[in-house]
């Protein structure tokens, strides 16, 4: 079957699937996809929202919004971890604002006060109310689960656990003995994108840019397909590529690897050096926030952690370019589809295969 017909008008995004092309230009631009998407998509499946040097002592509290939802997760007395809506049940205001530590948490509007548990301990005049019973009152929980110091966010009660859906990544991490705990968070970085979230994604699916967007990359790594591993897994996917000087190793293990869990989540590195997280927050339908966590030696002075997110930076700086130009092209709306290779472009094909069915349209 011929799959490089020109698209000269839109087609489902089923057929699209079928033909390989992308799906319809549309789906980058549109309020309605996007509303859609926050809902079927980020508000089901887990979020990366912080780690766990964040949330030490008991008390410690992070923020983060899901799917348009304003969340946080706290650290308990007991030591677990617990993850509330982050909505005030008196008049909808956060509860907890930014990261911090707090022995009780207390909402800034009218002062309602709640324990580490969730529940309503003070509300300021109700023992004036004759029908106010403030034990009746909790924050609504959300799921809270670990992939080592990694902590994920799922508001869908539902949700398979998190480390069963991406156990093909857990075991190829433990294959490879890529080690999480080996460092902790030195830097964090945040940069709007002025892309959709998917452009974001459907770049990170392949290595056939890297050849031509990532000079330095390429220069240092394997980009052609013969050395560039890929691990496709359903949820997950891993890629992992031995540099192109092997004997700069010392024997240490240096391949670059990238872990990505749908939708929007990838950890990446070079051996057990250092690795740095990427998540990718749609913020609208042509806006995306990335935040970076950078997990490096303990012992790296200030100077060498700024050269090393300076360099892994640039290589972003390069992909940020690249997304909003394609963001420009979608948003012209004259181009409904693009043509893709479908065995070197198979993992996006299979991320927007997955993006259709979660809005069950295929
Ligand atoms: S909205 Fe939180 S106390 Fe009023
Ligand atoms: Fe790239």
């Amino acid at each position: 079957m011929t799959h490089n017909l020109t698209p000269l008008e839109q087609v489902s995004p089923a057929e699209a699937i079928n033909r390989a092309w992308t799906l319809p230009a549309e789906w980058y631009t549109n309020t309605d996809v996007f509303t859609r998407e926050q809902k079927a998509i980020f508000r089901r499946q887990w979020q990366y929202v912080g780690y766990s040097g964040q949330l030490e002592q008991s008390g410690s509290y992070i923020t983060a919004n899901v799917g348009g939802v304003p969340v946080m997760v706290v650290r308990k007395a007991d030591h677990s971890l617990a993850a509330y809506i982050n909505i005030c049940p008196h008049r909808g205001h956060p509860v907890a604002l930014g990261e911090g530590k707090r022995r009780m948490l207390q909402c800034q509007y009218h002062g309602w006060t709640f324990d580490l548990d969730g529940q309503l301990k003070v509300a300021p005049r109700a023992e004036r109310e004759a029908c106010f019973e403030p034990s009746q009152i909790a924050l609504r929980s959300a799921r809270v689960e670990t992939w080592g110091p990694l902590i994920f966010v799922n508001l869908d009660p539902q949700a398979d656990p998190l480390l069963d859906q991406i156990k093909g990544l857990v075991s190829l991490a433990e294959d490879n003995g890529f080690d999480l705990n080996r460092h902790p968070v030195r830097a964090s970085r945040e940069h709007l994108i002025k892309c959709n979230w998917k452009i974001t994604l459907d770049n990170n699916t392949e290595c056939y840019h890297c050849a031509t967007v990532h000079p330095s990359f390429r220069s240092e790594y394997h980009v052609d397909a013969d050395n560039y591993e890929v691990h496709q897994f359903e949820d997950c996917f891993a890629h992992i590529s031995p540099p192109v000087d092997a004997d700069s190793s010392d024997g240490r293990w240096v391949d670059f690897h990238l872990s990505y869990i749908w939708p929007n989540f990838m950890v990446s590195g070079r051996g057990n050096d250092y690795f740095y997280t990427y998540t990718y927050v749609p913020i609208g339908p042509g806006e995306t926030l990335q935040r970076n966590h950078f997990f490096f030696p303990e012992d790296w002075d200030e100077a060498r952690v700024d050269s090393t997110i300076t360099e892994i930076e640039q290589i972003m700086k390069e992909d940020w370019e690249v997304f909003e130009r394609v963001q420009v092209g979608v948003e012209a709306g004259v181009v409904p589809h693009g043509v893709l290779l479908p065995d070197n472009e198979a993992l996006l094909r299979h991320f927007q295969r997955k993006c259709a069915a979660a809005l069950e349209v295929i």
